[in-house]
C-alpha cells in the first residue's frame, strides 16, 4: 500500500493534483519501504531535519543519486565541482558567502530593489509581445523567457548574447524532465553539448571579466575580496550554472502556477488588479499552496535519527515532501484553501536553514512583478484548458503549457 503511494506520486496520472496522495503520505509521516529512501511528510519533522546537522547535502555521501530537482545533475559529467546546494560546511558556508557578497549587505536590498524597474520592463514587454488574444500560451510567452532574461542581467551577460543563452538555458532545462527512454540517449547527448556550451562561453566570460572587472555579478565572484579571497574559475563556473539552474524552471513554475491559480479564484485576480501591493501576500501563500519545488530528495544522514519513533539509520538517504509539509493541517488551518489573506504563512517553499533559497528575494520579486502586471493589463483573462498540460517532473512541478485567452491587453 505504502509503496504504491510513492509510486503514484512519480505517476504523471496524479501530476495535475498531487494533494490527495500526499494527505495519504501523512498517515505515515516516516515512510520506509524495502530499500527505498525514508519520506518524510509533516511540517515539523520537514522543518527540523532542514535544521538538522546530522543531515547532509554533500552528494558525495548519496548510495544512489535520485533525481536532482535543483542543480544540474550531469555536473560529473561536465567536470565542474560541485555547487554549494550540494555541499555541507564549512566549504557550502565558504561559497555561499562569498556568492552573497555581490547581493550581500549592504548591497543585497539595493540590488534586488535597484533591479525592480529593469524587472519591471523585461515583464512589460514580453506582454507587449502577446501578439493573439484569443490564445496566448503563458508559458512559453513569459513565464519561460522573463527569468531567464533576468539572471543574463544578474550575471552580466551582453545584451547580444542573451538568445544564445535562452536556446542553452531551455536545453538544460527541458533535460530535467525525464524523457522516454527510446529518446533519451538523444536527449541526453544534445543536453550534454548545451552544457558544454554554455560552461565554455561562461569561461571566457569570467575571463574577460577578470581583465576588464564590470559592475555584476561574474566580475564580483571573480574578484578577490575580503578573508575568502576568490573562487576559481571552476567555482564560479560551478556557481554561475547553480544560479542559472536553480533559479530558471522554478520562477517559471511560480509565475506559471500562480497565474493558474488566479484564474481559478477570480475574485483574488480582481483584488489584484485593483491593488498591485496584493501581490506580495498572494506570492508567498502561492509558495505554500503551490510550491515549484515539491520534495527535497537528495539528503542523507551522517547518523541515526529518531523522528517519531522511527529510527533513520546512518546513511540512509530522505525525501522530505516539502509540499506535503504545506498542506499538514496540523501546522495550517483549512491548509486546501487558498488564502492570500492568512495570517501565518510560513511555508517551506523555499526550503529552511542553511540551503534555504538563496534567490528567494530575487524570485519573490519576480513572480510579484509578473502577476500584477498579468493582472493588470490582461482584459478579462481566462483559462482555456483546466488542468493545463504538465510536465513530467514530479519534483520541479508545473504546467507544460498554460493556454488562457483575454479580451484585449491594456
Ligand atoms: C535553494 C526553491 C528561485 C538559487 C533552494 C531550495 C529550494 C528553492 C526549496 C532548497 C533546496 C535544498 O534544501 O536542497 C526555489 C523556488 C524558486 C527559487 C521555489 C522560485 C520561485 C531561485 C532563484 C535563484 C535560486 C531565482 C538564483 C538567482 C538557489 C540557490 C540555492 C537554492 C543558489 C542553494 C542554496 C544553498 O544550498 O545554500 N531554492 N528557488 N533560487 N536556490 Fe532557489
Amino acid at each position: 500500500m505504502t509503496q504504491a503511494i510513492l509510486r503514484e506520486i512519480l505517476d504523471y496520472a496524479h501530476r495535475a493534483n498531487p494533494y490527495p496522495l500526499y494527505e495519504e503520505l501523512r498517515k505515515t509521516p516516516v515512510l520506509h519501504e524495502a530499500d527505498g529512501p525514508y519520506v518524510v511528510s509533516k511540517y515539523y519533522d520537514i522543518q527540523s531535519l532542514l535544521h538538522d546537522p546530522r543531515v547532509s547535502s554533500d552528494a558525495r555521501n548519496l548510495k544512489s543519486p535520485a533525481a536532482d530537482p535543483l542543480a544540474a545533475d550531469a555536473q560529473e559529467e561536465t567536470a565542474l565541482p560541485p555547487s554549494f546546494l550540494r555541499l555541507d560546511p564549512p566549504e557550502h558556508d565558504r561559497l555561499r558567502r562569498m556568492t552573497n557578497r555581490p547581493f550581500g549587505p549592504p548591497h543585497s536590498p539595493r540590488r534586488v530593489y535597484d533591479m525592480h524597474g529593469e524587472l519591471k520592463d523585461i515583464v512589460s514587454g514580453l506582454i507587449d509581445g502577446i501578439d493573439n488574444p484569443d490564445r496566448i500560451d503563458l508559458v512559453d510567452q513569459v513565464s519561460y523567457p522573463f527569468p531567464v532574461t533576468v539572471i543574463c542581467r544578474v550575471l552580466g551577460v551582453p545584451r547580444e548574447d542573451e538568445s544564445r543563452f535562452h536556446t542553452w538555458a531551455d536545453t538544460i532545462a527541458a533535460g530535467l524532465d525525464p524523457a522516454p527512454d527510446a529518446d533519451r540517449e538523444e536527449r541526453d547527448k544534445i543536453v550534454h553539448n548545451a552544457r558544454t556550451e554554455l560552461g565554455m562561453y561562461l569561461a571566457g566570460l569570467i575571463e574577460e571579466r577578470r581583465k576588464k572587472p564590470g559592475d555584476d555579478m561574474l566580475s564580483e565572484l571573480a574578484s578577490s575580496h575580503g578573508p575568502d579571497g576568490a573562487m576559481t574559475t571552476m567555482e564560479v563556473l560551478s556557481t554561475a550554472a547553480l544560479l542559472l539552474i536553480a533559479g530558471h524552471e522554478t520562477t517559471v513554475n511560480l509565475i506559471t502556477n500562480g497565474m493558474l491559480t488566479l484564474l481559478r479564484n477570480p475574485d483574488v485576480l480582481g483584488r489584484l488588479r485593483e491593488d498591485p501591493k496584493l501581490s506580495v501576500p498572494i506570492v508567498e501563500e502561492l509558495l505554500r499552496f503551490e510550491p515549484p519545488v515539491q520534495l527535497v530528495p537528495q539528503r542523507t544522514t551522517l547518523a541515526d535519527i529518531e523522528v517519531r519513533g522511527v529510527t533513520i539509520p546512518k546513511g540512509a538517504s530522505l525525501w522530505l515532501v516539502l509540499a506535503s509539509g504545506n498542506r499538514d493541517p496540523d501546522r495550517f488551518d483549512h491548509p486546501d484553501r487558498f488564502d492570500p489573506e492568512r495570517g501565518d504563512i510560513q511555508h517551506l517553499g523555499f526550503g529552511s536553514g542553511i540551503h534555504s533559497c538563496f534567490g528567494a528575494p530575487l524570485a519573490r520579486l519576480e513572480a510579484q512583478l509578473a502577476l500584477s502586471e498579468l493582472a493588470r493589463r490582461l482584459e478579462n483573462p481566462r483559462l482555456l484548458e483546466d488542468p493545463p498540460p504538465y510536465r513530467q517532473n514530479a519534483v520541479l512541478r508545473g504546467p507544460r503549457h498554460l493556454p488562457i485567452a483575454c479580451d484585449g491587453i491594456r
